[in-house]
């Protein structure tokens, strides 16, 4: 059953508070190498260089002479790519010089380039093709692409994230959803959303143990710094944290109902289940990644697709330091625990990853099975190699958690992963 709660929704302005800068935390186990985004570098003046003299008399020394203009704030390199990929990709497109001349121009006189809507649009849905991590690439071309790019007040942006889990959320037929607001500009850059996602669990350490997901601990004692008002519950949603400019307070809003689809678990088969009061949220929408197209930046573009199961059931569910429920689910199972070799955590994880799977099924909600989301995958490989192209991908992240050998995508390598490929969603650089 699919349960949407009753929520206050509040924001209050509020007394500076430093920013969180911290970097986008995805809790694979797995040691990541995060690709870092290269800040631009402003060339360094280099030592005069010393003139071949003809005589032995000491000559003047030369005066101080202008330093080298700093490069345009957007790479132009990296714009002509994009654009030649956007007309190669895009025949339609037609022939992209005069297109290319604009960029560059306009880079020239402003330091940096507005997309066209088409070309931010392609520009995002490539950067979900370029995702190394992502198992759920097949559907790349459908991404529903909001262009926002005229809002960067906080209010908006807020305003314009519930609408989105609206529209993503969609009844339960999750659709894949990108906002993309106003990007970083010369000597302006642009806001924040300050949540790793903008639907999670508040975490609290209390006097009798952690209550609630330990990766939303950060971000809720922040948001209590700010006014936030919090129950301590278990499964509480965090308000919206956003952040207008570099070292201003954030302002928060509190979720909307109907902008929070979450569905309660119980087991097909074990009645107890539905007494542990487990539930998770529909919709997985990442808001601490920058988009980056073309040498543009865009910060503020959170993105979604839905839920693999084993997502919820093998990690937020499972792993130690988040809800770690497989300890309680096997002594509910009546596991003999006394040994790892009995196997009871294996047990007790697949019985978990059984609830998620039938509760959102039950409830309407998409969900993907890891079987059949690996499938998809290599169909998605074998297409590209079709067109030509690679598929960098991480194997340490799309092999399940879950029985990983019974699935295809564990019995092969793929093509490297390259952490310059753009366009591509990247961890932000800190302000
Ligand atoms: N693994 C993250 C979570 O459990 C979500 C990452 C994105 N997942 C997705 N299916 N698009 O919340």
């Amino acid at each position: 059953m699919s349960l949407i709660f009753n929520r206050l929704r509040t924001r209050t302005p509020a007394a500076a508070a430093p920013t969180v800068g911290c970097p986008y935390a995805h809790t694979h186990t797995h040691a990541q190498a995060q690709a870092r985004q290269a800040e631009p570098t402003h060339a360094v003046r280099q030592p005069y260089p010393t003139e071949p003299t003809h005589t032995a008399q000491p000559q003047p020394l030369p005066g101080p002479q202008p330093a080298p203009a700093p490069p345009p704030f957007t790479d132009p390199g990296q714009a002509a790519d994009f654009v030649r990929q956007f007309h190669r990709e895009q025949p339609a497109a037609g022939d992209p010089e005069p297109r290319l001349r604009a960029v560059l121009d306009e880079i020239d006189r402003t330091g940096s380039y507005r997309h066209t809507p088409a070309e931010l649009a392609y520009g995002a849905r490539l950067a979900w093709r370029n995702a190394a991590r992502c198992i759920g690439r097949l559907y790349w071309r459908s991404l529903m692409v909001r262009d926002l790019r005229h809002l960067s007040a906080a209010d908006d942006i807020a305003a314009e994230c519930f609408e989105h889990l609206r529209l993503a959320g969609n009844g339960g037929r999750i659709r894949p959803v990108v906002s993309v607001f106003a990007p970083d500009r010369p000597g302006r850059p642009a806001a924040r959303i300050l949540n790793q996602q903008l639907v999670r669990y508040a975490g609290h350490r209390t006097e009798g143990g952690p209550v609630g997901d330990p990766a939303g601990t950060v971000l809720a004692a922040r948001a209590r710094d700010l006014g936030w008002k919090c129950a301590e519950e278990r499964f509480e949603v965090l308000p919206l944290l956003i952040q207008e400019r570099p070292g201003e307070r954030p302002a928060w809003y509190e979720l909307p109902d109907d902008t929070t689809l979450e569905v309660a678990l119980s087991h097909p088969e074990h009645h107890w289940f539905a007494d542990l009061g487990l539930r998770w949220y529909a919709v997985p929408a990442i808001s601490d990644l920058t988009l980056e197209i073309g040498g543009v930046r865009y910060p503020t573009a959170p993105f979604n697709g839905w839920y693999m199961g084993t997502e919820i059931g093998a990690r937020n569910l499972a792993d130690a330091d988040r809800y770690d429920m497989l300890g309680t689910v096997a002594e509910r199972l009546g596991l003999d625990t006394s040994s790892d070799r009995t196997l009871w955590r294996d047990r007790a994880l697949i019985e978990l990853n059984i609830a998620v799977l039938h509760s959102f099924q039950e409830a309407g909600v998409t969900i993907a099975d890891h079987h059949t989301e690996s499938e998809r995958f290599l169909k998605h490989v074998a297409q590209e190699k079709r067109l030509g192209r690679p598929t960098p991908a991480d194997w340490s992240w799309i092999v399940p958690p879950v029985s990983g050998g019974l699935t295809p995508v564990y019995h092969r390598y793929y093509d490297p992963v390259d952490p310059a490929l753009r366009p591509a969603f990247v961890p932000r650089v800190p302000w």
